[in-house]
């Protein structure tokens, strides 16, 4: 197999910066984190939800240390990560406090990233970047929101913006939005979509399954109906260079969009809304590879391949396109090993799962593309390196 030379670049990598854990130190609702006593022992735990399963987790240095992060870069063999705050970001802060600490923190990341070690091995670049922080809450002027992308436009690490999946409180279909679209878009900052709240919890049942159902049902079944309607409100139409990223390879959008497509073809209230068919739109999406399994993403990339085939009077399918907008992530520092080891499980099985994708198995440029070369293009930092 020919060796191709690239980094591997991690686009889902979470910080709870000092100044943002403090923050939440001096809370006495949920998000919090607070101290937590079993018998003798007394650790910190984060909690991020009201009745959160199992009382929140365990949380330590690996949450808000750089060199932590350094450290588990290194014992993975990830080269630069895009690092962006955890969930649930500011939602939870009165106007004036979100707008003060979006403000800080996004200087804050700047600081922690242009102070990074140069990636080794790939001149030109640090070891880290980073997506900023909007003051996405109601009662925020539009046109702060606006002011706060264009500041983080002039930071020079900071490439993107991590949201949730609430808008300013309405959802990312809310037409109040299009000035913060227009302003990313002109902005070419990368929008990664990343969820927080699931869905209803009483649909999970009296059981105590840990954090299980939240995490690996609830999470992405927010980020489908997210991204949905933002796609049913013509947001895609009317930004069709805007560049978002969708975590947890776009939760169930690949698995239900001819569903989705059917029900909006049958439906008179929707049936004409869209310049293309629903399909077409995953083509102009990105998806972050944290999938776990191979099988999977082939079918993600699949899908992705597929949407030329619906732009509105035809097109041929490319079977490229779709892994040019899958890219590697770990989301670290959640799904840590249960027991001591020096590799965590959940990182190798994303790695293996993009390196055994059937029909990626054999070509090592698409491997190269999603393990690194994908985000550093969708960055725009490519040339610096490849030129
Ligand atoms: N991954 C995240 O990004 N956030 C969580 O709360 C859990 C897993
Ligand atoms: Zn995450």
């Amino acid at each position: 197999m020919a060796n191709i030379r690239h980094p591997i670049v991690d686009v889902h990598t979470h910080v709870y910066l000092p100044q943002y854990a403090a923050e939440l130190r001096a809370r006495t609702s949920a998000p919090r984190i607070l101290n937590w006593t079993n018998g003798v022992k007394t650790e910190e735990r984060l909690l991020i939800l009201d009745g959160e399963p199992s009382g929140g987790r365990p949380v330590g240095p690996q949450y808000w240390d750089r060199d932590e992060k350094l450290e588990f870069m290194r014992r993975h063999g990830i080269n630069i990560s895009f690092v962006s705050s955890a969930n649930p970001w500011l939602d939870f802060l009165p106007a004036d406090r979100a707008q003060t600490l979006a403000h800080e923190l996004n200087n804050n990341l700047e600081e922690y990233c242009a102070t990074s070690p140069p990636a080794e091995g790939f001149s030109g670049l640090k070891t880290l970047y980073g997506f900023g922080l909007l003051p996405l809450v109601p009662d925020v002027e539009v046109s702060a929101i606006v002011q706060a992308i264009e500041y983080l436009k002039l930071l020079p690490h900071i490439r993107g913006i991590i949201m949730g999946t609430k808008g300013i409180g309405k959802g990312l279909d809310d037409s109040a939005l299009d000035p913060i679209w227009d302003a990313i878009q002109a902005a070419r900052l990368v929008v990664f979509i990343h969820p927080h709240y699931g869905v209803d919890s009483t649909a999970f049942g009296e059981n105590d399954n840990g954090h299980v159902l939240p995490l690996a049902l609830g999470f992405p079944f927010e980020t489908t109906i997210a991204i949905t309607r933002l796609i049913l409100s013509g947001v895609l139409d009317r930004f069709p260079n805007l560049r978002l990223l969708l975590a947890h390879s776009g939760g169930a959008l690949p698995q239900l969009s001819s569903r989705l497509a059917s029900c909006i073809q049958h439906d008179p209230i929707v049936a004409n809304r869209l310049k293309h068919d629903l399909r077409y739109y995953l083509g102009q999406l990105y998806f972050d590879a944290v999938a776990y399994g191979p099988e999977e993403l082939t079918f993600v990339s699949r899908t992705i391949s597929r949407a030329s085939a619906f732009k509105s009077g035809g097109g041929t399918v490319d079977p490229v396109v779709g892994s040019s907008r899958l890219l590697f992530g770990t989301d670290h520092p959640f799904f840590p090993p249960l027991e001591a080891s020096q590799k965590w499980p959940s990182v190798e099985s994303n790695l293996a799962a993009i390196r055994g994708m059937p029909g990626v198995d054999s070509k090592p440029e698409h491997q190269a593309n999603i393990l690194g070369l994908n985000a550093l293009r969708l960055f725009d930092l490519h040339d610096q390196v490849y030129t």
